[in-house]
């Protein structure tokens, strides 16, 4: 099979909701992958910032492995012990104090509106139910985590979108003490926008909003799905912010490949739920929790975190350093990186892939950076060779 065959065979069968590139990969190993047509690319996008571990790492095989061998699947109407492993470690080094697991980003914010909303609920304040969100987020993909998602354009034809989401600016205290009310329960938000735009947020408006949540006494929510697990620098992008979410999700990278997302919360957030009030038949099953914990052991390591402020430091000054009027900066956190051009940078996009490159936008006009986090410094180097051979292309 060839990728022309793949891709022909796929436009007949597969629904038409990616516009995709007209490649197949079928083989992948550390920051390399394979196409049918036997073509090797450097993988920068990393299945969208998911591969923490690179492809086929070996110990997540061996894990894999082991676990398929022991147990699949069981329901959460019993105790999971990879799950309860996987709960103790996320909590001892993110801070908070309960687990939840599902299986995607998406899950993982829809879980974590719904806790809000109960938690205000229980505490007899159930008209305590807006979350106010930012423009240029991206939370996801169900109803509500596209509602709160605060681009117009993965809202449109899906009306009746559901209330209870108000807007505010991307570091604008202004924009969200306007929108603050008695009504409000939560602010949700990325530490690092990504699908935005790779925008880290200003430490002193973090802050802040720690501090109106507090003087409010409602609920601060990060969505860590693409900036948490590592690709920051830190564990949670909040831990170089220096404050704690009530409520915080994850899910990329935490699997390393394998689904899975985590909804954490401190004690008394996590209160807002009792037995029967959310559920995931997938969510945290031994197979998926087994492949995570190995995942977090190795990326929370410091020397491990050490090598991705490294390598992310060393990427972003050859970044910088490229002589291209067209580039307006570069700028993120860790080995999450943005490259903002002047204009729309699709047709880059394949010309980095025509050259072995893999890449994508964040938004139209940024080319996003998110390589696996154990990349080398011959991998950046090579990256880099290529993506200015691309630009004179272009
Ligand atoms: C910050 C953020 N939140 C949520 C999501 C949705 O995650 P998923 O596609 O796993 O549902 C994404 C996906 O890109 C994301 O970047």
């Amino acid at each position: 099979m060839t990728n022309k065959d793949i891709a022909e065979r796929g436009q007949k069968v597969v629904m038409n909701t990616y516009a995709r590139f007209p490649i197949a990969p079928i083989k992948g190993k550390g920051s390399y992958i394979w196409d049918a047509d036997g073509k090797q690319y450097l993988d920068f996008i990393g299945g969208i910032a998911v591969c923490a571990l690179g492809h086929c790492h070996d110990e997540l095989q061996q894990v894999i492995r082991q676990q398929t061998a022991a147990l699949w699947h069981v329901s959460n109407l019993y105790w999971i012990e990879p799950q309860v492993n996987l709960a103790e470690k996320l909590i001892d080094i993110s801070g908070m104090d309960k687990a939840f697991f599902c299986n995607s980003g998406a899950e993982a914010n829809e879980a974590a509106i719904k806790l809000a909303r109960k938690y205000f609920y229980r505490n007899k304040e159930s008209g305590r139910n807006q979350i106010v969100v930012f423009n240029d987020s991206f939370h996801g993909r169900t109803l509500a985590t596209l509602t709160a998602t605060g681009q117009k354009k993965y809202q449109e034809g899906f009306a009746p979108l559901p209330p209870g989401f108000a807007y505010a600016d991307f570091n604008s205290l202004t924009t969200v003490e306007k929108l603050i009310s008695d009504e409000t329960a939560a602010i949700m938000i990325e530490p690092i926008q990504g699908e935005g735009g790779v925008h880290p947020a200003d430490p002193v408006f973090l802050n802040s909003l720690r501090r109106i949540c507090d003087r409010e006494g409602i609920l601060l929510i990060f969505d860590e799905v693409q900036c948490g697990v590592g690709r920051s620098g830190k564990f949670m992008a909040y831990q170089s912010y220096g404050i704690r979410p009530d409520i915080v999700t994850m899910a990329k990278g935490l699997g390393g490949g394998f689904p899975i997302g985590a909804m954490l919360a401190t004690d008394k957030a996590a209160g807002g739920f009792a037995p029967g009030d959310h559920a995931s038949t997938f969510g945290g099953n031994p197979l998926a929790t087994a492949v995570a914990n190995r995942v977090v052991e190795l990326v929370s390591t410091p020397a491990f975190l050490d090598n991705v402020n490294k390598l992310g430091g060393y990427l972003r000054e050859s970044l910088a350093s490229i002589k291209d009027e067209r580039i307006i900066t570069v700028r993120g956190q860790g080995l999450m990186l943005g490259v903002e051009f002047s204009t729309p940078i699709r047709e880059l996009v394949t010309i980095c892939m025509e050259n072995g490159l893999l890449l994508l936008g964040a938004g139209a006009n940024v080319m996003r950076f998110v390589p696996p986090l154990n990349i080398n410094e011959k991998e950046v180097n090579q990256a880099v060779a290529i993506f200015k051979k691309s630009l004179q292309e272009w």
